[in-house]
């Protein structure tokens, strides 16, 4: 699984649904297209995950995967030789995309945690962050959209301290105010709507202990881009059309303002050490709860 913004890939403009090869278009549609921007979310994964033999799981998972655009990058596949069979490319983007992730978790998790930890992974998708965190915290809660996404975390074997939930709700209402040590939230916000921003940053002041961070990944806005993008195209382009939003500095910090966060620095991702040759992850902002 790589994700949207990642593994130094040189970006390429998404290519329009309607230029995609049948079989593709075919393929969105019956296992991608979502309701509320949540893809994959088909109540069906969890049976299928449930009924393949343990050796193909993964394998079936990538693939699944592979059909939504927030796992893998527009045109991802043209990256690699043309005569390299899907499965052989897919297996090379799973493996990218681990390797970048253990990097996000080394730099951006590891440095706030303890073994005592009960750690949020806030849009988790497969749970890749979650699991390679667990090891060095008390507990993970992956929390994600969608439904079919988190059936399948289930199903891939993972570390007994993480739990997955399933939340379409547009709050954290189901875990306790106080309660956490870490917020932590890599490439999600910037798919969500400005008002769910709001709503989720006042949500991860609440579940926060006093003195207890928050992690996450936005997107500054380039001068000439527009701030939100909600898509146009036909039907089908809309339903696999990933969203993007953009916010200026002044906006993030009113943002943080806002939802309490009177302490917070904003940083790009590739002055972390490791980062500097990323072509564009956005800004990683860490804020505290006032103690
Ligand atoms: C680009 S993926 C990133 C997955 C994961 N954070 C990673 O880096 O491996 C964005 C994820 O955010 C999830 N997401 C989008 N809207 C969400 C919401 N309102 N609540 C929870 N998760 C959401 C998507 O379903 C998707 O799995």
């Amino acid at each position: 699984m790589t994700g949207d913004t990642d593994t130094g890939a040189t970006p390429r403009p998404a290519e329009p649904a309607y230029r995609r090869p049948l079989l593709t278009r075919i393929q969105q549609f019956v296992l991608a297209s979502s309701k509320d921007h949540a893809f994959l979310d088909r109540p069906y994964f969890g049976l299928v995950m449930a009924l393949t033999p343990q050796r193909w799981k993964r394998p079936l998972a990538n693939y699944i995967l592979s059909l939504s655009p927030h796992y893998f990058l527009p045109n991802w596949e043209k990256k690699y030789p043309a005569d390299w069979t899907r499965e052989q490319k897919v297996e090379a983007n799973g493996k990218e995309g681990l390797a970048y992730r253990r990097k996000v978790v080394d730099t951006l998790v590891l440095p706030h945690v303890s073994t005592e930890s009960v750690m949020l992974d806030f849009g988790c998708g497969p749970g890749v962050i979650a699991n390679m965190s667990a090891p060095h915290v008390g507990k993970v809660i992956a929390v994600d959209v969608s439904r079919g996404v988190i059936d399948i975390s289930r199903a891939l074997e993972h570390p007994a301290n993480v739990e997955f939930v399933a939340n379409r709700k547009d709050d954290l209402s189901f875990i306790p105010t106080g309660s956490l040590d870490l917020v932590f939230s890599f490439v999600v916000l910037q798919h969500l709507t400005p008002d769910q921003v709001q709503r989720f940053l006042q949500e991860f002041y609440r579940v926060l202990k006093p003195g207890a961070k928050t992690v996450f990944q936005i997107k500054l806005r380039e001068e000439d881009q527009p701030r939100y993008n909600p898509g146009t195209g036909n039907w089908l382009h809309r339903r696999t059309m990933l969203r993007m939003v953009f916010y200026s500095r002044a906006q993030i910090r009113q943002l943080m303002l806002d939802n309490g966060f009177t302490q917070f620095s904003v940083t790009d991702l590739r002055d972390y050490e490791g980062f500097e040759n990323e072509w564009d992850n956005g800004q990683i902002v860490i804020a505290s709860k006032l103690a």
